[in-house]
């Protein structure tokens, strides 16, 4: 299989057309077959419940080609079975789990010359999702949905990739406490444009929210879950129920506990823990951010900043960024189940 001609080091994170992606098509009560087609166009009425009530939910997943030239991608039951949940918290009719993980499988092998070549430092983007696509006008579910399947081939989420990045403490709320916050719906993502765009425009990579009711605790940031590391190297994990249960994160607390002997403590994590200097790393994760590290966070004109600084990652997010990306792409032996084999 000849890979596609293309930059591979230098791509950014953006979307470009591949050749195929899965269709499937919820009917009279039921899911069809589904199918890999060429078109990325989608016909749908002027009144299709995503365009008048955002009734959709998606997930995102990564394909690697690992250090001995297979094709993998990385806990995608994990994504079948969120994707399961968020559908049912949206009233869609879930698709099934076993189908979801064979429709990745199929897409990504149907997509094999884009997969980026193991060493490029780039990944295939795996964006699954599912839609109301008949007309709704009353406030209610759709009738009919799509579930669709494409991938693009992505280079690092922040620029700089590794560089740690300057965040900002958001004046928005993300999630209330019974909201969709830990689901992977497009409205969340929505309600946060306007939020990032501010951010963008004053210098910031990102928002750090807090939590609604309270703001005394941090939750996580428009597209990632927080990490902090303790004085005494402990992994701290902020625990709440409008924050999105990431992949990233759970792996990487796996990781923690059974790779790197780190003690791992999960629990809300205050504000002003943060402010009063109790950690000395902090860093995002996400499928798409990996691990980014942060070196500053931004409250209202007052920094706080990190003991691992502005330069590089540092040493305890590097550990876990490593082990976890050798697990992804081959050299570190995972945990059963963790690796779906492609090709
Ligand atoms: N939090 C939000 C809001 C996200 O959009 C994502 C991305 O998927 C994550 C966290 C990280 O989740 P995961 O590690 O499953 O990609
Ligand atoms: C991901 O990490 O897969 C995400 O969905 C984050 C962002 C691109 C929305």
């Amino acid at each position: 299989m000849e890979k596609k001609n293309l930059d591979w080091g230098n791509l950014g994170f953006a979307y470009m057309k591949t050749d195929k992606r899965f269709v499937a098509n919820y009917k009279g009560g039921a899911w069809d077959d589904g199918a890999l087609i060429s078109d990325d166009m989608i016909l749908m009425s002027e009144d299709a419940g995503v365009l008048q009530y955002s009734q959709s939910v998606f997930e995102g997943l990564k394909a690697y080609e690992t250090v001995d030239g297979h094709i993998v991608t990385f806990r995608p039951d994990l994504n079948a079975q969120r994707m399961y949940d968020s559908a049912l918290r949206l009233e869609i009719p879930p698709y099934p789990v076993d189908k979801f993980i064979d429709a990745v499988v199929k897409t990504v092998e149907a997509n094999e010359a884009w997969v980026p070549p193991y060493g490029t430092g780039a990944t295939l983007y795996i964006r699954p999702y599912t839609f109301g696509i008949s007309p709704v006008i009353g406030v209610k579910p759709a009738d009919e949905y799509q579930f669709r399947i494409f991938t693009t081939p992505v280079g690092p989420y922040f620029k700089g990739g590794a560089k740690p990045i300057v965040v900002k403490i958001s004046d928005y709320d993300r999630a209330a406490p019974k909201g969709t916050g830990n689901i992977k719906a497009g409205l969340n993502y929505a309600m946060s444009l306007h939020a990032i765009v501010t951010a963008h425009e004053e210098g910031y990579a990102e928002n750090i929210y807090l939590d609604a009711a309270t703001r005394t605790k941090v939750e996580e940031t428009g597209g990632a879950n927080i990490l902090f590391i303790d004085q005494d190297d402990q992994l701290i994990v902020p625990q709440s129920e409008s924050i999105l249960p990431s992949i990233t994160r759970r792996s990487l607390v796996y990781v923690a506990e059974h790779y790197l002997g780190m003690k791992v403590v999960e629990r809300p994590v205050y504000w002003e823990e943060v402010k009063a200097g109790n950690f000395k790393e902090c860093g995002l994760c996400g499928t798409a951010a990996v691990i980014s590290p942060i070196g500053r966070i931004n409250d209202h004109g007052t920094d706080i900043d990190f003991a691992s600084g502005m330069e590089e990652m540092g040493p305890g997010m590097t550990k876990l960024r490593e082990t976890l990306t050798g697990i992804q792409m081959g050299s570190i032996e995972a945990p059963e189940g963790w690796i779906v084999r492609v090709k």
